[in-house]
């Protein structure tokens, strides 16, 4: 059994300090084996944001892994952005933008989704490119076939329930696909600070989506589960959604998900 806790969009520049320490106390009390963290550490991607998010990793009794979010990268230095986009969240976070972990149970690999720049107005979209994909492929398929893979990224792989139209990462499709290829079971993602899990569509054509219990979920080696967390410690908090992370067990080829709430003055479990 592996017990992972899935925290994202923790945003240190724009936190709430009860929720930081709330979460860290919790964290350390609870004792994962492993703490994933899904991208935007940061609101602005200034040092003392990183610093921030720096010393709350540090403080953390268990190890993490970690992909950047769109938040983690200047929005006001346009040279560093362009020339050395990830400097800082190397620095700070991590050398490696996209790691890929694995013990004798779990293999996780991770995608970095942020892009410097796109042909729109927006730039806080995220897409995956094709080389990325092949790489997340070697990768999974390097893996021993016993293992329950999950696939990290800061950009949803499948748009909420209730939004059908929501905007996810770009290549998505092409992504999930190679993903079923390589057997992976679960999907982690953040960045619109909502949570919700769902089924990916084709990996089991008969599947009622309804069937998932927000608060709850579970995924298979056969049934691919996209899950998604809302903000960990931000507080631009959306859609009346307190803060939120992800309490994950794998266990003999399938995962349980359960979402933990901030309720303001400690977590429990969603409803
Ligand atoms: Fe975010
Ligand atoms: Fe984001």
């Amino acid at each position: 059994m592996r017990r992972i806790a899935h925290i994202s969009d923790l945003h240190f520049g724009r936190t709430d300090p009860a929720v930081v320490a709330g979460l860290t106390e919790e964290l350390n009390r609870d004792r994962p084996d492993l703490i994933i963290a899904s991208g935007d550490f940061t609101m602005r991607a200034r040092q003392v944001e990183y610093a921030e998010a720096q010393a709350f990793l540090a403080g953390l009794a268990s190890p993490w892994i970690a992909v950047p979010g769109n938040h983690d990268i200047s929005p006001y230095h346009l040279v560093q952005r362009f020339l050395r986009p990830f400097d800082r969240y190397k620095r700070y976070i991590a050398s490696d933008t996209e790691p890929v972990f694995s013990d004798d149970e779990v293999g996780i690999v991770c995608i970095n989704t942020v892009r410097r720049w796109a042909p729109e107005r927006d730039w806080s979209q995220g897409k995956i490119h094709r080389w990325q994909i092949a790489r997340a492929e070697l990768r999974l398929r390097a893996l021993p076939n016993h293992l329950f893979k999950i696939v990290v990224g800061h950009h949803p792989f499948m748009p909420p329930p209730w939004d059908e139209e929501a905007r996810i990462v770009g290549r998505a499709d092409l992504a999930l696909a190679a993903f079923r290829r390589c057997g992976v079971g679960l999907t982690l993602a953040g960045h619109l600070h909502r949570h919700y899990s769902r089924f990916v569509e084709a990996a089991d054509p008969g599947a009622d989506r309804s069937t998932v219990d927000q608060g709850s979920a579970r995924a298979t080696e056969q049934r691919m589960l996209a899950v998604q967390a809302g903000s960990a410690t931000s507080t631009r908090l959306r859609g009346n959604e307190p803060n939120a992370y992800n309490r994950i067990v794998v266990e003999n080829g399938a995962a349980t998900v359960t979402v933990r709430l901030w309720d303001g003055g400690g977590w429990r479990d969603a409803a």
